[in-house]
């Protein structure tokens, strides 16, 4: 079991506004490696030979091979009980926002209704020339598919200096700003803008708590470190959530 404090479980009982970020640990017990450690995607990819636009202008065929590894490897996973227990939260709290650094779906898979995508969404892709949307289930199965106007088609992923979603970071700013309790899980915190969103929440007075068995950048600056798994961490502070 973990000790839950005073503090967060009156917070959890009591408070209106909570915000919470996602990152890769949280689909770990999942079965989909993280990016950072000794397991993690990056160890084996490096980011600047894969993830951005000039790599994959550079070599289209290289990144698609490695966005399939990853959409295969995804469509054999479910979510987790941390998956689910977001799930819950949403349904209890009036102003619940929850925002991911995801691509892999599985908040959305596991009943989640309204998830802000701040990296994109790995099902999706699109031209590079003309914009045109691709699903998985349209997308032609070639090396490296084309659109019908001859553009490129590419992951519907940010990559590496490109700019996040506008109008999707700008809502998750504002639920950082109006949260009361704002969870933190599963991230390394080195990422920005996505990163940004706990010190934004902290210095407008929430209350910042960060899920991870490991300590992270955040750590210093959260009011309280969970160092535990998501999985394990995040259906005990649903159980001390009031019933509806
Ligand atoms: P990272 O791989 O950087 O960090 C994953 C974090 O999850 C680490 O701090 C782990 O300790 C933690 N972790 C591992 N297992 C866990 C578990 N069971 N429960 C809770 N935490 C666990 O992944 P992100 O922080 O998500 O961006 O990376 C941020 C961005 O960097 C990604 O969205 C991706 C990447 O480059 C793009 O692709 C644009």
């Amino acid at each position: 079991m973990i000790q839950i404090t005073a503090k967060l479980a009156s917070k959890l009982k009591s408070c209106n506004s909570v915000c919470v970020l996602t990152g890769a640990g949280i689909s770990a017990e999942s079965g989909v490696p993280t990016f950072r450690g000794p397991e993690g995607l990056w160890s084996k990819f490096k980011p600047e030979e894969l993830a951005n636009v000039q790599a994959f202008l550079a070599n289209p065929a290289l990144v698609w091979e490695w966005y399939r590894y990853r959409k295969t490897l995804l469509k054999n996973v479910s979510p987790n009980p941390a998956h689910i227990a977001l799930v819950k939260m949403e349904k209890h709290f009036k102003d619940f926002t929850l925002v991911t650094q995801n691509v892999d779906n599985l908040h959305a898979r596991a009943g989640s209704h309204k998830v802000l995508c701040l990296h994109g969404n790995i099902d999706k892709n699109y031209c590079m020339t003309c914009a045109k949307d691709f699903n998985d289930a349209n997308l032609a199965q070639t090396t490296v598919p084309k659109c019908d106007c001859g553009g490129l088609v590419r992951p519907g992923v940010v990559w590496f200096g490109e700019s996040l979603p506008t109008q999707t970071f700008e809502e998750a700013e504002s639920a950082a700003r109006r949260s009361q309790l704002f969870l933190c899980i599963g991230t390394s915190a080195v990422v920005y803008p996505a990163a940004s969103l706990p010190l934004i929440a902290k210095e407008c007075g929430s209350y910042v708590v960060e899920i991870n068995p490991e300590v992270t950048e955040l750590s210093a600056i959260a009011d309280e470190s969970i160092f535990e798994k998501a999985g394990v961490a995040l259906p005990q502070l649903v159980d001390i959530i009031p019933k509806n």
